[in-house]
């Protein structure tokens, strides 16, 4: 796993946009996995500020909150439209969609855009309890597209987004952790010191689903971007 420490959560956008220039300019990535949360943003910034076109690619987005529309500016569809496809459009983006009735159709869908459109570079952000996606601790590694329950550290940190905690979805359909470690590269930012357990364990502990992102240490192509403050327990 390379670890790369930059200043703050601005340098980290322009190091992850430059990793995924460099995948474009040796079309190397046609397929992007996309991440939700505080963490990407400057990330889009980069890239909606910069000359590229992505009208030939392919973007697949994590997860979805169940039961918000995708015009619900909390959904994570309209989060994704408002940072980054309104101003760059990419010729197909896919999110999975929260008010499905059928949750077997939907995550078997799912399945297949991914079977479909192999993720080149795949971005991930971090929760406090170390899951990537929604796949919460306990979450099996080789788990696929379902619909999960949120905990209540996850309820608790994204409670900021919400006008009440009560507002907060309490399940969300997320691509599994077997999908995201067959992405060619990943890419994981965080920042800040509430990442520092989630970091530790992800970089130094033992392989445990207890720590979702611990399985990370097992992928061959992965790329820590993250500030002092949340490296700093390793
Ligand atoms: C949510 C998302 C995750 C994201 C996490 C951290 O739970 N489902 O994909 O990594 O939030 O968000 P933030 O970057 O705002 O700390």
């Amino acid at each position: 796993m390379e670890i790369i420490k930059v200043q703050d959560q601005v340098a980290g956008g322009k190091k992850a946009f430059e990793l995924i220039k460099e995948g474009m300019e040796n079309d190397s990535a046609k397929v992007l996995g996309l991440a939700t949360g505080s963490s990407p943003i400057t990330m889009y910034q980069e890239m909606v500020a910069s000359d590229l076109d992505f009208s030939d690619m392919t973007a697949i987005n994590l997860d979805e909150y169940v039961g918000l529309k995708g015009t619900d500016e909390q959904s994570y569809r309209f989060f994704m439209n408002d940072k980054l496809f309104n101003h760059k459009p990419f010729k197909a983006s896919y999110v999975p969609d929260g008010m499905a009735t059928d949750e077997k159709a939907e995550c078997d869908r799912y399945d297949e855009i991914i079977a479909n459109n192999p993720i080149d570079i795949q971005i991930l952000g971090i929760g406090t309890n170390g899951h990537i996606g929604f796949n919460e601790p306990g979450t099996p590694f080789d788990s696929q597209t379902r619909r999960v329950g949120l905990v209540e550290s996850t309820i608790e940190s994204n409670k900021r987004f919400f006008d009440k905690k009560e507002d907060v979805p309490t399940e969300a359909y997320s691509m599994g952790i077997g999908s995201i470690m067959k992405a060619k590269k990943i890419i994981l930012v965080a920042y800040g010191e509430s990442k520092i357990d989630a970091l530790k364990g992800m970089v130094e502990g033992p392989i445990s689903t207890d720590c979702p992102a611990s399985i990370l240490q097992k992928h061959d192509n992965v790329v820590l971007i993250a500030d002092e403050a949340a490296l700093a327990g390793l």
